[in-house]
């Protein structure tokens, strides 16, 4: 390959082959202006459009009720998401076509037509009746990549049971943390799942949480891995023996637009998760849409995006989103080098996969791993590929373009967050030019901006600001879980009338938006979200640490890696061995993406006379910096930073 730094310093534009635009659905510049403008101007009549296509068993009265920071959409409108994702393709030629194809991470396949899921769902709705979950219970989810999850999450969404799902791995503390926080009726496991050739013991780490959870009456086991596992009599189901039994018909609840589909847990500047709740009638539009429009998704693709369900990625673009617009959705199990590097690869191969959709993390991965993996598969398929959860820097991006679109496939770059719920800012594949290392433009009815620390617009929006979006989207979190002040708090109150995303932004004089990253206390570890204060809560309750600050270094592969700054007490004495402990430590604590990259052991922290841990000081230590740049007046002991630099 021609080596691509040289183009590094150019501004290059990659515009939609032809091939591409001609066929796509949105297919110019001025087609997508239009649309935008009208997506602000009438809001109403542009989501009451998007939303008629879809089924409601009573329409809304209005579609918009904007009473800042509280919105509802499609208000007084009923309708389920799983009648939308199944019933109404059931109906149709589409009954017999593939909603979903699984691959285990040992090989297995299976695949299963929307008349199967359709059934399957029902199935699984009539068990979760039977075991005394209903409408507005919550129910979490806690399970490896395989479709028993999406069918739970049908299952639930069916008769009105908020799913809560909880990523796989996450550690037994984490998860228990999770389901006391939303009062979880109900648990859904496995024995276990793949990953790296290992089984991960979901049950055992699920029976630990379980000891601290008194809210939860019963656990459905999955059997996945064939592995023994205790079964507490009364207590743990298994998933094959409940729904052997139950009628395969389960009418879908009557829901109202705004009633809670699910509760996501996600990370914060504060110690404590947030439970970000998503609504019904907003959210399935809104995902609707954008898989529709951002992957330009037709009847004959085959659509694979990589995340895992326990993330919002998965959640609206592996099950909502795709299931919604009766497309073919590909979910694989395990780990992208197993057994070998080319897993991926292998994979678009066999299934023909069209569209492809995963995280720059992976991306810089494969690079490592060298051209000779995705080369020893036919990737002619591929149509469209796609990235989200971290800026994509623009060697990663050519060389996506290069070697796995073989310069034929548009990339969209796509930014969100969980509290959006749905894609906010990207290309549209067939309408815009991508320029790498810009996410691009809104997507309809959104409406970002620019702002500096006092909340007004930027005068020079190329030399970036903190990222706000003004207006109200459909599927925009509700609140927070049980703390709707921290609802307010921590996204309307820096700007009394505009949402804070928590990043940094620029934008051009062509409108893209290139996102710079997180300016609040929440680092991006290979795509995955981890607050400061929760690593450091983690450290902290280790009995040799008397304080913590973690702070992010830049890290070529994974984005930012942890570092964490540890001051000891009296009795504990830096070693190796204790490093170990403490990384092993919050591992155990949050789950393995929380592992620290690295441990330095200090006699102080860097603070202000009040008492803050500076860590801008820490960050630049941390990434090797031996000139302190910006202002030190504030610092209590200037000794403490020469001490740090040192690696005393
Ligand atoms: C944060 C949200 C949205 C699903 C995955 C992550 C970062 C996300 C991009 C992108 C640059 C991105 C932001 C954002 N992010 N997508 N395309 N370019 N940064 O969801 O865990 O809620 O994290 O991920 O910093 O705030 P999340």
């Amino acid at each position: 390959m021609e080596r691509i730094e040289a183009v590094l310093k150019e501004n290059r534009r990659f515009e939609p082959p032809e091939e591409f635009r001609k066929r796509a659905r949105i297919q110019s510049e001025a087609e997508y202006e239009a649309l935008y403008r009208e997506s602000l101007e009438d809001p109403e009549a542009f989501w009451g459009r998007v939303a008629e296509e879809l089924h409601w068993f009573e329409p809304w009265t209005q579609v918009l009720e904007w009473n800042p920071p509280h919105a509802r959409w499609f208000v007084n409108g009923k309708t389920n998401l799983s009648y939308n994702a199944l019933d109404r393709h059931v109906a149709t030629w589409r009954k017999n076509k593939a909603a979903i194809i699984w691959e285990g991470e040992p090989g297995e396949e299976r695949v299963l037509t929307y008349h199967d899921l359709w059934r399957e769902v029902q199935r699984f709705a009539n068990a979760l009746k039977q075991l005394g979950v209903g409408k507005g219970d919550r129910v979490t989810i806690y399970m490896p990549m395989i479709p028993e999850t999406a069918i739970a999450m049908l299952a639930c969404a069916r008769i009105g049971a908020v799913h809560s799902v909880v990523f796989g791995g996450f550690s037994a503390n984490a998860l228990a943390e999770r389901i006391k926080d939303a009062e979880a009726k109900l648990l859904i496991t496995a024995d276990g799942g793949y990953r790296r050739g290992r089984v991960v013991p979901l049950k055992a780490q699920a029976d630990e949480a379980l000891a601290e959870t008194p809210s939860v009456e019963h656990v459905v086991v999955v059997r996945r891995t064939g592995e023994a596992v205790p079964m507490q009599p009364g207590r743990d189901h298994w998933y094959h023996e409940l729904v052997e039994s139950v009628p395969d018909h389960c009418p879908p609840e009557v829901m109202d637009a705004e009633d809670p589909l699910f509760i996501l847990y996600t990370s914060g500047s504060t110690g404590k998760p947030k439970g970000v709740l998503h609504t019904t009638g907003g959210y399935m539009v809104y995902t609707y849409l954008t898989t529709k429009l951002v992957f330009d998704l037709k009847d004959e693709d085959t659509y694979w995006c990589t995340a895992d369900v326990g993330w919002i990625t998965g959640h609206s673009y592996i099950v909502y989103g795709p299931l919604v617009n009766g497309a073919t959705t590909l979910m694989y199990e395990g780990a992208p080098n197993h057994p070998e590097p080319d897993r991926f690869w292998r994979i678009v191969d066999k299934y023909g996969v069209t569209i492809f959709y995963t995280a720059p993390t992976a991306i810089r991965a494969f690079m490592k791993w060298g051209e000779a993996w995705p080369r020893k598969h036919r990737l002619d398929s591929l149509r469209l590929l796609g990235t989200v959860g971290e800026p994509i820097n623009p060697e990663a991006w050519l060389w996506y373009h290069q070697v796995i679109g073989q310069g034929r496939c548009p990339i969209v770059d796509t930014w969100w967050q969980t509290e959006t719920g749905g894609i906010m800012i990207t290309t549209l594949p067939g309408a815009h030019a991508a320029k790498p290392g810009f996410a691009g433009k809104p997507f309809f009815g959104v409406a970002p901006e620019i702002r500096d620390a006092e909340g007004n617009r930027v005068e020079t929006p190329e030399e970036g600001g903190y990222l706000v979006l003004t207006r109200p989207w459909p599927s925009m979190l509700r609140t927070v879980w049980g703390d709707p002040e921290r609802y307010r708090r921590q996204y309307w109150s820096q700007y009394p009338d505009a949402y804070f995303t928590g990043d940094g932004a620029r934008r051009d004089a062509d409108g893209y938006y290139l996102i710079l990253g997180r300016v609040d206390d929440v680092l991006n570890v290979a795509g995955h979200r981890l607050g400061t204060m929760e690593l450091e809560s983690a450290l902290v309750s280790h009995p040799d640490v008397a304080e913590a600050a973690v702070v992010g270094r830049p890290h070529p592969e994974k984005g930012e890696a942890i570092v964490a700054f540890v001051t000891l007490k009296s009795h504990a004495r830096p070693s190796e061995a204790l490093r170990e402990a403490l990384k092993a430590h919050v591992a155990n604590t949050i789950g393995p993406i929380a592992r620290p990259d690295e441990i330095r052991f200090a006699e102080a922290l860097p603070k202000t006379r009040s008492g803050k841990i500076m860590r801008r000081l820490l960050r630049q230590i941390a990434a090797g910096e031996t000139e302190i740049k910006g202002d030190t007046s504030t610092l209590e002991d200037r000794e403490v930073v020469e001490q740090l630099k040192r690696g005393e």
